[in-house]
């Protein structure tokens, strides 16, 4: 099963949240943390009113909608027909939604603020990962901010896959097709792939009460400055 079909699957689930892997610990996120998520973005973004905000992989929207109350004009892309499909019909047009991977997206328009949240492991090859940054890079404004959240940190892989057991099943799953954790990423090789997609990363640690705090990091970019 590839990456599409999965969500594809996914968006079937009963709770929106359940449907976007919102899980913690076993349970459906709450709406509360949802909410602060979605306020600790709007910050470190700086969103502002007047900005614009380009939401990549945005699932079935339920984070989007959360970011409507900064006042921004706000377009959303999923690659999962479904998903974007329950976005529409639970928010019809108070955001702009589209059907597209995250490489191959094109808008006419550049934005000032680019989110792709909760989503970056699904990149799994550098040189899909990099076709990514570069789709960003071309639809941010010069002085535009991306932030690129929750992404699983190489470094503390044995947090999330602890002990012998849960390491050999997390082999066994990737040998046979069924990762559902996708890629853990190592912050350097990340930054390097943002410069020669013409970006600059800041690699940002989680506040404690995030909840994958102890396996993700954040990352803050901007275009690089030509000299
Ligand atoms: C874990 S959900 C996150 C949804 C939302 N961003 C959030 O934070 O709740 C991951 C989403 O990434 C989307 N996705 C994965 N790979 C993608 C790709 N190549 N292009 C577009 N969307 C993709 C999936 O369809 C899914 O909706």
């Amino acid at each position: 099963m590839n990456w599409q079909e999965f969500w594809n699957h996914r968006a079937m689930q009963e709770h929106p949240l359940s449907s976007v892997g919102r899980i913690v610990q076993g349970k459906t996120m709450s709406e509360l943390s949802l909410h602060k998520i979605a306020e600790l973005i709007a910050e470190q973004l700086h969103l502002q009113a007047h900005d614009t905000l380009l939401d990549v992989c945005c699932g079935n929207g339920e984070l989007t909608i959360l970011l409507k109350k900064f006042g921004n004009q706000i377009s959303a892309v999923d690659f999962s027909p479904l998903l974007i499909e329950q976005a529409q019909k639970k928010y019809g047009n108070q955001i702009d939604w589209h059907c597209a991977d995250a490489s191959k997206f094109k808008f006419h328009q550049q934005f000032d603020c680019i989110l792709l949240y909760f989503s970056f492991q699904y990149f799994e090859s550098n040189k899909q990962a990099l076709a990514v940054l570069k789709n960003l890079a071309e639809h941010l404004k010069p002085d535009g901010r991306i932030l690129i959240g929750d992404i699983p940190d190489s470094a503390k892989k044995s947090i999330y896959y602890k002990g012998f057991w849960a390491n050999l099943k997390c082999k066994y799953h990737t040998l046979i097709g069924k990762n559902d954790m996708g890629r853990f990423w190592n912050k350097k090789q990340l930054l390097t792939l943002c410069k020669k997609a013409g970006l600059e990363g800041l690699a940002i640690d989680q506040q404690a009460w995030q909840p994958y705090a102890a396996y993700r990091f954040d990352l803050f970019i901007q275009k690089s400055k030509r000299v």
